[in-house]
């Protein structure tokens, strides 16, 4: 006794005599047993491994002199192409009045099925009915930039651009030569009846701005936004702003994964309809955009788009008729039609995929499960053999 056996009695590493060992039945069902155990766990420390979460952070966005990109499908059952006009204003005062590039309209027949495709706004073709001396009046209206002859009003569109310019209702063509070349009133007539889809890509500065699609021909300045609603308002037809939003987004979708996990759905409005039987009704919808970017950890390629927010707003419109000059209503007085109005958050939602165990985590993890499952089973092992023995005493007795 003495230092050497105090020593002996920490051994943890207790050695088996080899004469002492003996092999048992339960002894391999516990090794069994216990590699199976090993395995399983094993395999879930690996799927960890492997495992990619999504990790959010919130910082101030810093870019500066960005341009955003609207996609924009909206349906109207209820009023014709005609007469629907798109306009697009920002704070920097950029105004892109009659939006026309990306964005398409489509013709809607009771049914909503398609009758005819266009771009929106595109400037018509030189009709065929005009010889080169020709030089169009403008009826009082002095001829617009887009005409193709300076000075000159060479199609119905450019008296009604004139028209607008003026803040003069234009109303549906008739003693205008142009037009009734064009058949215009016409096809008004026959358009009465069907809706329309507006459907297709915006790039507009990331700014504070908006968007509404109102109807007939605008003309802005610094003091007014004048829209033509004669054509609207004293159709023999009910039109109204029933409309239906199919989609409406800031840039490409996030994954499908994200939004998922987190319950979350990126362009809220999608979907969204509302119904009105009122002519002079007015939607406004209040937009908060958010700049989010999402990290990929293969090929580590970021999806930079947006979400929003939204909050909405309608109401009928009272008393917005302009008595100089009716038919045209000013901006103030309000103007029916589906108003987007957006803000810019200062904040980036940022989510980056990661890895949150290492490689050298990994291995830990399987040491340890090696270990510990060899340990508990030798416990368990020793516990049975006891168990037995003793028992084995007992019935000897
Ligand atoms: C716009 O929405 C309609 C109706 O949901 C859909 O059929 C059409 O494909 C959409 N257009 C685009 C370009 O996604």
């Amino acid at each position: 006794m003495g230092r050497t056996s105090r020593l002996m009695r920490l051994d943890a590493f207790t050695k088996t005599v080899e004469d002492a060992r003996i092999r048992t039945t339960s002894g391999g069902l516990v090794t069994i047993f216990s590699v199976l155990v090993i395995f399983f766990l094993v395999i879930g420390e690996f799927n960890d491994y492997r495992k990619v979460t999504v990790i959010s952070e919130l910082v101030v966005d810093k870019a500066r002199g960005e341009q955003m990109e609207i996609h924009l499908n909206v349906t109207f059952p209820r009023v014709p192409c005609e007469l629907l006009s798109l306009d697009v204003m920002d704070v920097s005062g950029d105004l892109q009045a009659s939006v026309s590039h990306g964005v398409e309209k489509h013709r809607l027949d009771k049914f909503g099925t398609i009758i005819e495709s266009s771009y929106l706004e595109v400037h018509p073709e030189h009709p065929k009915h005009l010889d080169p001396d020709y030089c169009g009046e403008c009826y009082g209206a002095n001829a617009p930039e887009t005409s193709t002859k300076h000075g000159c009003c060479q199609t119905c569109d450019d008296v009604r651009e004139a028209y607008a310019a003026k803040g003069w209702a234009f109303g549906d063509g008739t003693g205008v030569h142009q037009c009734e070349e064009e058949g215009y009133k016409e096809r008004i007539k026959e358009q009465a009846e069907e809706g329309c889809r507006i459907d297709g890509h915006l790039w507009v500065n990331k700014v504070i701005g908006n968007f509404h699609i109102a109807p007939g021909k605008s003309f802005s300045n610094a003091q007014m936004h004048v829209h033509d609603l004669q054509n609207y308002l004293q159709s023999d037809v009910d039109h109204d702003f029933t409309h239906t939003i199919n989609n409406l987004a800031f840039g490409p979708p996030l994954p499908t994964n994200l939004l998922h996990e987190r319950h979350h759905q990126q362009n809220p409005l999608d979907g969204t309809s509302k119904h009105t039987k009122d002519r002079n009704y007015n939607y406004l919808y209040f937009l908060k955009i958010v700049s989010t970017s999402y990290e990929h950890l293969d090929g580590g390629y970021t999806i930079n788009t947006h979400q929003y927010s939204v909050t909405s707003h309608e109401r009928s419109l009272e008393g917005g008729k302009d008595e100089v000059h009716p038919g045209t209503v000013h901006a103030k007085g309000g103007i029916p039609g589906v108003f987007f109005s957006y803000d810019i958050s200062p904040m980036k939602v940022i989510n980056r995929e990661v890895r949150m165990k290492s490689f050298a985590g990994f291995l830990t993890g399987v040491c340890a499960v090696i270990g510990g499952t060899l340990t508990v089973a030798a416990a368990l092992d020793r516990g049975l053999y006891e168990g037995a023995r003793r028992m084995g005493k007992v019935h000897q007795r």
